[in-house]
């Protein structure tokens, strides 16, 4: 079971915006003059960072006459690199507060904001009127989400006939108790993470068609070498990085997330479906 307070509690700091202003000129570089790549390693909180992110959103058939919809946009990472990259309008939502507001804040730094906007809403009831995007996607949100069907049932309403929408998170591959904490939660009452079958089932229930799905295991585990090799050569972790959102346990998180998966106890999993024209 996983309940609004829980998810929230779980991702809120209280000080996240300032964290990533020192980290921001600890790089050298002043706000008006940051990236969205300098950005990327502490605001796209999902296996596989921005490299997951580009081989993910690339699947979509964006372009800039796209309305898109962040489902469980977090700081919003993802939504700057789909507004950069493909031109389009994006609306991302999330249940936690302290995710958009700092995510807008981020939106101004890299002059995004006209293209973006954030704000607080919960996926598996949104307020938007049927139709209204051309894509929506979500990363690595459904471990907090234990009500799958309502959750795709919201995805199948908001986007338009023939949209398409993905989904990138972490599932269970097979039998077994995950090691806790994880990046998504600090107890197994926090998460929820369901096996494809479960998603799949979800997506065809609610009218969508399966195009592709991709388990991205083998990917998974080179990231994390070639993340605990950067931390190593550098001698310690980076100024702007994923361990700021993770906290004081970001260590024994990383070392449970990567022993889940190593295990194949879970991995991430791509799904692109589509909504009948
Ligand atoms: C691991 S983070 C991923 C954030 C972002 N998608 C990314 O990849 O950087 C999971 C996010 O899902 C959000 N979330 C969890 N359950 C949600 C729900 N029911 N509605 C909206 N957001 C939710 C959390 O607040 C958190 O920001």
């Amino acid at each position: 079971m996983t309940d609004a307070n829980v998810i929230t509690q779980h991702y809120t700091l209280g000080n996240l915006i300032n964290v990533i202003r020192d980290g921001v000129e600890q790089l050298g570089k002043s706000i008006d003059e940051v990236t969205i790549d300098d950005l990327a390693p502490v605001d796209e909180f999902h296996i596989g960072g921005r490299i997951a992110t580009e081989a993910f959103l690339d699947q979509l058939g964006i372009t800039s006459e796209h309305h898109v919809l962040d489902v469980g946009c977090g700081l919003g990472g993802s939504s700057r690199f789909a507004a950069q990259r493909y031109g389009c309008r994006v609306t991302g939502v999330d249940l936690t507060p302290e995710y958009v507001e700092t995510g807008n804040v981020l939106c101004k730094w890299v002059g995004l904001d006209k293209l973006i906007r954030l704000q607080v809403e919960d996926a598996t009831a949104l307020p938007h009127p049927a139709g209204s995007f051309d894509r929506v996607y979500m990363m690595h949100v459904g471990m907090n989400v234990a009500d799958k069907a309502s959750l795709v049932s919201e995805l199948y309403r908001v986007v338009r006939p023939g949209g398409k929408v993905g989904i990138y998170d972490i599932m269970q591959i097979s039998e077994g108790d995950l090691a806790f904490p994880v990046p998504w939660a600090t107890e197994p009452g926090g998460s929820s993470v369901s096996p494809p079958g479960v998603y799949r089932s979800a997506l065809e229930s609610a009218g969508f068609n399966i195009i592709a799905e991709r388990n991205r295991r083998e990917f998974a585990i080179e990231f994390f070498a070639q993340l605990q090799a950067r931390v190593s050569g550098a001698g310690g972790l980076p100024q702007l990085g994923l361990h700021i959102l993770m906290g004081d346990s970001a260590p024994v998180k990383v070392k449970n997330m990567i022993e889940n998966v190593s295990l194949n106890l879970v991995a991430p999993v791509e799904l692109i479906v589509e909504k009948n024209a």
